[in-house]
């Protein structure tokens, strides 16, 4: 880290900061909207983290200075309302409220934050956020908190404060995140398996393409899509089908005319992302990178046409990817409409793959794409500093 950051909070709060918290962004390899679904995700940290700096006060004030913003939010313990005009702030206040829910004892707190992952890009700038205020408070004031509660918490703050009804692959991930490891999660059980993934040894990367749509209507979409696969899965369950997990597309046919189109296609592409998880696991395990492509793509074909969550951006990045010699696969990631998408590119090929996308979205006047080329990185941390 930078020591500067220690030198600007001594000048923001006369005082010196006690510990630094830091947690990851993420992209997800695999296993998209089936986190909600009890399904299988696949997730892996990326190396751009968000960093808080903190130290407790004696009184309940809690005073936040977000660096790249350049604001500061004040409030008090014992009156945490969300802000209608500094909706990062939310996070953070989500994550003391949530601590103060569960009954712990907290003071109030000078704190610092910024981060250098990219906001509602995709790649879960608030998830980054959340776990690492969590990650640093429950450091600061003793409470012992195992790492999948720390997820479900941070989960549950956003879910409750901020009012976004995430699932809990993006915390999960960043809490559990490995360098150069990928995370098999079973979201019904919380049973996780992290495994390497040899990209580097392959001469593969992982590029990001930032479409920069961000869709005002995303949250109401993304809630939508939830209550369609529920309603899904109510008929199946009158069919003796217990979970997503358990369905299988045959099962699923026979519920097709019951169950109505919308929600039998949103079920198609639950069931079938679950099974592209498992195998996306067995190609990885074999380093079978081509295999693990043609899933993205899959998977791709499956968010566009089944669960409707694409873009003509984000469906530039598949369509490109096929016709791409280096590109081995590449898909949305995260909750669609807008943010981004991912490709696995043979690494001598990504700066000519860049530059086909951004001439391609030009072409198509769409808005100026960015890129991130991403490794995979560390969970969460925490240090002290005195
Ligand atoms: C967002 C949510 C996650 C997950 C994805 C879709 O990133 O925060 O919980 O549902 O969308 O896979």
């Amino acid at each position: 880290m930078d020591d500067s950051k220690i030198g600007l909070f001594s000048r923001v709060f006369h005082t010196r900061p006690q510990l630094l918290a830091s947690a990851p962004g993420r992209i997800n390899i695999i296993g998209e909207h089936t986190d909600y679904n009890n399904g299988y995700v696949l997730p892996a940290a990326i190396h751009l983290r968000t960093r808080f700096l903190a130290t407790p006060r004696p009184d309940s004030r809690v005073r936040i200075w977000a660096d790249d913003f350049q604001q500061e939010e004040t409030f008090d313990l014992d009156a945490i309302s969300p802000s209608e005009k500094c909706r990062w702030a939310n996070y953070i206040k989500g994550i003391f409220w949530i601590l103060k829910q569960e009954g712990y004892r907290l003071s109030g707190v000078d704190a610092m934050v910024w981060g250098e992952v990219p906001l509602e890009s995709g790649l879960s700038s608030s998830a980054a956020l959340e776990v690492s205020v969590i990650k640093g408070l429950s450091s600061l004031f003793g409470i012992d908190l195992p790492g999948v509660i720390l997820a479900k918490l941070a989960q549950k703050a956003e879910n409750d404060f901020v009012g976004v009804q995430c699932g809990l692959m993006d915390q999960f991930i960043s809490v559990f995140g490995k360098k150069d490891n990928a995370l098999f999660l079973d979201c019904e059980t919380l049973d996780f398996t992290l495994f390497p993934l040899h990209l580097e040894k392959a001469g593969l990367g992982i590029l990001v393409y930032d479409t920069k749509v961000r869709r005002e209507l995303a949250s109401s979409e993304y809630n939508l899509r939830r209550q369609e696969a529920a309603r899904a899965l109510g008929v199946l369950r009158g069919k003796g089908v217990r979970s997503y997990k358990e369905a299988t597309v045959e099962r699923l046919e026979n519920a097709r005319e019951e169950m109505g189109e919308i929600p039998y296609r949103r079920a198609r592409h639950v069931i079938t992302e679950n099974e592209r998880v498992r195998k996306a696991v067995e190609a990885i395990r074999r380093d079978d990178f081509c295999g693990l492509g043609d899933l993205l793509f899959r998977s791709h074909q499956s968010l566009r046409d089944d669960y409707d969550v694409s873009c003509p951006e984000l469906d530039l990045l598949h369509d490109v990817g096929k016709g791409f010699a280096g590109c081995l696969g590449a898909r949305l990631v995260g909750a669609g409409f807008g943010g981004s998408g991912i490709a696995l590119l043979e690494k001598q090929t990504m700066e000519g793959f860049r530059k086909r996308m951004q001439a391609e979205a030009a072409e198509r006047g769409f808005p100026r794409p960015e890129f991130y080329e991403v490794a995979i990185g560390e969970g969460a941390s925490v240090s002290r500093l005195d």
